[in-house]
């Protein structure tokens, strides 16, 4: 498989596709308390999608994922399968959501907090969230994926937090995993560059402690090693003739 560059039809259903992802993390963002359980917040979400939205949760049934949505509870970096065990004061929770609408994806993913977070929690989901944002600022037709991967390793590691290298970002479509793969490391100038039209998502996960990960006998859910606490941020992003277009973007974020 290559790289796909949209057409301006596909474009257009790949931001229908984005701003729904999106919608969904406005919606569920009251529904984060202490008490919830993760499973709850993924029949709310699914509710959402399927009914509100009259789109596709793209994660249940996915390879065999078994739920509509991801959630990653404080060591657990990504792929958190939701369940009955209720979040609780001070614990961070990503959420992380793909929808299909009219054949297109759109997947993004965002930190909660879940009541009062300690100092060094809030550190790492806010130094995870500029290194999404340095990285989507150096899209633009020509920016090879090394400068990308450099811009949130750079950053990260300057914060002595390390950068987990198993899981990447990747390009998206009509396909929830289309190529190219795009890493969160890197050296500037390396790898492929980017052109106009292509649609790719850019999702670091950074952990405090070590990057080393662990996926648990469920074969999904991916935790870091030494249990230490990891953040991740996602959107799909539009490379355009002079920079980039967040598909994704949140009304908190214009
Ligand atoms: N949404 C994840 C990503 O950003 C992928 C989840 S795969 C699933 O690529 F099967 F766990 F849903
Ligand atoms: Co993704
Ligand atoms: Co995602």
């Amino acid at each position: 498989m290559t790289i796909t560059i949209k057409t301006a039809a596909e474009i257009e259903k790949m931001r229908i596709a984005g701003k729904l992802a999106a919608d969904v993390l406005e919606f569920i963002a009251p529904y984060i308390v202490p008490g919830v359980t993760t499973n709850e917040i993924d029949q709310l979400c699914h509710d959402y999608i399927i009914t509100q939205q009259d789109a596709i949760p793209a994660p249940l049934n996915y390879r065999g994922f078994p739920k509509s949505i991801c959630t990653s509870v404080n060591y657990t970096i990504c792929h958190g399968i939701p369940n009955d065990k209720k979040l609780k004061n001070g614990d961070i929770l990503n959420v992380d959501i793909t929808v299909i609408k009219d054949d297109y994806h759109g997947d993004t993913s965002k930190m909660f907090y879940v009541g009062d977070v300690t100092t060094h929690a809030k550190r790492l989901c806010k130094i995870t969230q500029e290194c999404l944002m340095l990285a989507i600022e150096q899209v633009k037709p020509g920016c090879t994926l090394g400068d990308i991967g450099y811009a949130i390793q750079k950053h990260a590691e300057s914060n002595r937090y390390s950068v987990v290298r198993e899981f990447c970002g990747h390009g998206i479509g009509k396909n929830f995993h289309e190529e190219p793969q795009v890493l969160h490391y890197g050296k500037p100038g390396a790898g492929i560059a980017l052109q106009e039209n292509m649609i790719l998502t850019i999702e670091p996960m950074i952990n405090i402690g070590k990057r080393h990960v662990k996926v648990l006998k469920d074969g999904w859910t991916a935790v870091t090693k030494d249990r230490s606490l990891s953040a991740q941020w996602e959107h799909t992003i539009l490379v355009t003739p002079t920079g980039y277009e967040v598909l994704t973007l949140r009304k908190e974020e214009q």
